[in-house]
């Protein structure tokens, strides 16, 4: 079961213009759109006559028309036409979700509108913080958004996974700390004294070893972010190391797809789009590479009619505990519902 009191991310702000998008959140579908005014609207996209896709519709002015028989829906998700008739039946309606843009990115909030709190969007500043410069993507992803919110809690995996970019011997040798705060759970993994991972020489002209910082921050349901570090080992000189922020958040299509929203935002050399480019797509290359092991784990984890527990190990506290958060959340919304 899905956290429904909560943001969830629709897509980027530049992607919903003055056409109809279709986007699918926690097995709901929606019709999203942008006003002649410019604000985004999202409603859902299944005609209340017929339940054809609205988004397979027209846009006219700020209302949309369904492409089957012609009823008309306004921002509100009020019918304001159905052709051949002049009465309107109280519940030709459709629902209409909170939305806000912030940090690039277009926010629904999938559950009781009442309780829509813009403070609970996560802290993703850095996508649009003066002094720093971002690059990022969306991956479309066969597996459940808990998967990735495991993959990113553990980095231990970058050993395994990712030796072509950010990988390297000593993060499995170095022991993790981990705080539950809140709702949130932190990470963090320092690494001292050790060579560059692949990537990082790449970018950034690093001169001998590093101390590597791994610092991580769950926000439920599925947001988190890497604060990565790199400093000349025993220094804490950031002019000549390297920092940048990991920024990803997964919505749940449905129980098993999910789209894998990310970004890297950095602080230096923040005119030079070479360095950009590097980024980009070494990123994306070590994302794939992610979600390779996860889609083949997904089908692993549906055809195991074994029944038996998985077997947990110590690196596993943090997604552990990320679990446990939304577990909660989940119990304490149908708890709500049920009251
Ligand atoms: S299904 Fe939409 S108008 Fe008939
Ligand atoms: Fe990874």
């Amino acid at each position: 079961m899905f956290l429904k009191n909560s943001w969830y991310v629709a897509g980027w702000s530049n992607e919903i213009q003055r056409s109809l998008t279709q986007r699918w959140i926690i097995g709901e579908p929606l019709v999203l759109y942008r006003t002649q005014a410019g604000k985004v609207v999202a409603l859902t996209d299944r005609c209340p006559h017929r339940r054809a896709a609205l988004s397979k519709g027209n846009l006219i002015g700020d209302t949309v028309q369904c492409g089957y028989h012609g009823v008309t829906l306004d921002c509100s998700g009020a019918c304001v036409a159905i052709p051949g008739q002049q009465q309107i039946p109280p519940s030709m309606k459709v629902r209409t979700y909170p939305v806000v843009e912030k940090w690039q990115w277009i926010w629904v909030w999938m559950g009781d509108p009442e309780a829509a709190d813009e403070s609970l969007i996560p802290d993703f500043r850095y996508n649009s913080e003066p002094g720093w410069v971002s690059t990022g993507g969306c991956i479309d992803v066969k597996a459940n958004y808990q998967l990735l919110t495991d993959n990113l809690l553990d980095l231990t995996h970058e050993t395994y996974v990712h030796t072509r970019t950010i990988g390297t011997n000593e993060i499995v040798e170095t022991p993790m700390t981990q705080r539950v705060e809140g709702n949130e759970v932190h990470v963090q993994r320092i690494i001292k004294n050790a060579p560059p991972p692949p990537l990082f020489s790449r970018v950034r002209k690093l001169e001998g070893n590093i101390d590597r910082w791994q610092v991580i921050r769950f926000q439920p349901p599925a947001s988190v972010t890497i604060d990565a570090r790199a400093y000349p080992a025993g220094t804490d000189d950031l002019e000549r190391g390297l920092r940048w922020f990991s920024v990803n958040t997964i919505t749940p299509v449905d129980a098993r797809t999910s789209k894998y929203y990310w970004t890297i935002t950095r602080c230096f050399a923040q005119d030079d789009a070479e360095v950009t480019k590097t980024i980009h797509d070494s990123i994306y290359t070590t994302f794939m590479e992610d979600v390779e092991v996860l889609e083949a784990q997904q089908i692993m984890i549906d055809t195991d009619d074994s029944m038996k527990a998985e077997v947990g190990v110590r690196a596993d506290g943090g997604s552990v505990a990320a679990r446990r958060i939304v577990e909660k959340l989940v119990k304490q919304q149908s708890t709500a519902l049920a009251s």
